[in-house]
């Protein structure tokens, strides 16, 4: 199964992408965790797109393409795999078009995960990420057992530096200006299920399983 999962910055794409690796023994490739993790890394790349995500802006495309197909030319996805956070932009999308026909690969579906702007704010402004692993937290909706601790590894809680209100608008007009247009794209090729992201995210993922369920009905 490969699959694809798409919604506004904050709409819960990750915290769904966990749940759903975790059911289906899929590989995780998150193209703003690949990112943040050459930021921590300090290489070239790192520095090169500090630049972008601080700000909330896009990497280029071509600097995102050239990472996503190192990753998927290695076929180290023996379930199959979850993009999550790419393609966000059309030629994104025809790039990854033309990577899957290289290597012979069909995307199962293109999961959306629907919410509204004013919820995206409220989620974003709570968020808390472990600075070590990664770990996502809400102070309301999925708080630590300790506070500003992470239960996984003990390690202290952050803010992440595009959650700021400023960032988290400019990152909300280029979905709509960029990604947006992907949602056609997607139905158009008879791929697109869209879930309401803003119930609680159990039933959420609930959702998700019924209508990958129904794929195979
Ligand atoms: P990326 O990491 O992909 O950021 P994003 O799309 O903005 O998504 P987020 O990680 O912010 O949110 P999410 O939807 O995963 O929400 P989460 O599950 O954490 O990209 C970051 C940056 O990298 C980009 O801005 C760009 O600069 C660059 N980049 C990445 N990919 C690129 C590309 N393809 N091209 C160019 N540049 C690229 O949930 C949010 C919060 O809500 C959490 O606190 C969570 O606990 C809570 N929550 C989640 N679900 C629920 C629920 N159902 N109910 C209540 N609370 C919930």
């Amino acid at each position: 199964m490969n699959l694809l999962i798409m919604g506004k910055p904050g709409a819960g794409k990750g915290t769904q992408a966990k749940k759903i690796l975790d059911h289906f023994s899929l590989t995780h490739i998150s193209t703003g965790d690949i990112y943040r993790d050459e930021i921590k890394k300090g290489s070239e790349i790192g520095q090169e797109a500090k630049k972008y995500l601080d700000q909330g802006n896009l990497v280029p495309d071509k600097m995102t393409n050239d990472i996503v197909w190192e990753v998927l030319q290695k076929h180290e996805y023996p379930n199959g795999f979850m993009l999550d956070g790419f393609p966000r932009t059309i030629a994104q999308a025809e790039a990854l078009d033309e990577m899957l026909n290289t290597l012979n690969i069909h995307l199962t579906a293109v999961i959306n995960v629907d919410v509204d702007d004013d919820v995206i704010s409220d989620r974003m402004a709570g968020r808390r990420v472990c600075s070590n692993c990664g770990e996502t937290y809400h102070v309301e909706y999925h708080p630590p057992k300790k506070d500003g601790v992470c239960d996984v590894c003990g390690h202290s809680l952050i803010q992440r530096k595009d959650d700021l209100k400023e960032s988290v608008l400019n990152r909300l007009q280029i979905y709509k200006n960029k990604t947006q247009p992907l949602l056609d794209y997607y139905e158009n090729k008879d791929l697109l299920l869209v879930i309401d992201g803003e119930n609680p995210s159990d039933q959420v993922f609930e959702d998700i399983l019924i209508k990958l369920g129904e794929l195979h009905d």
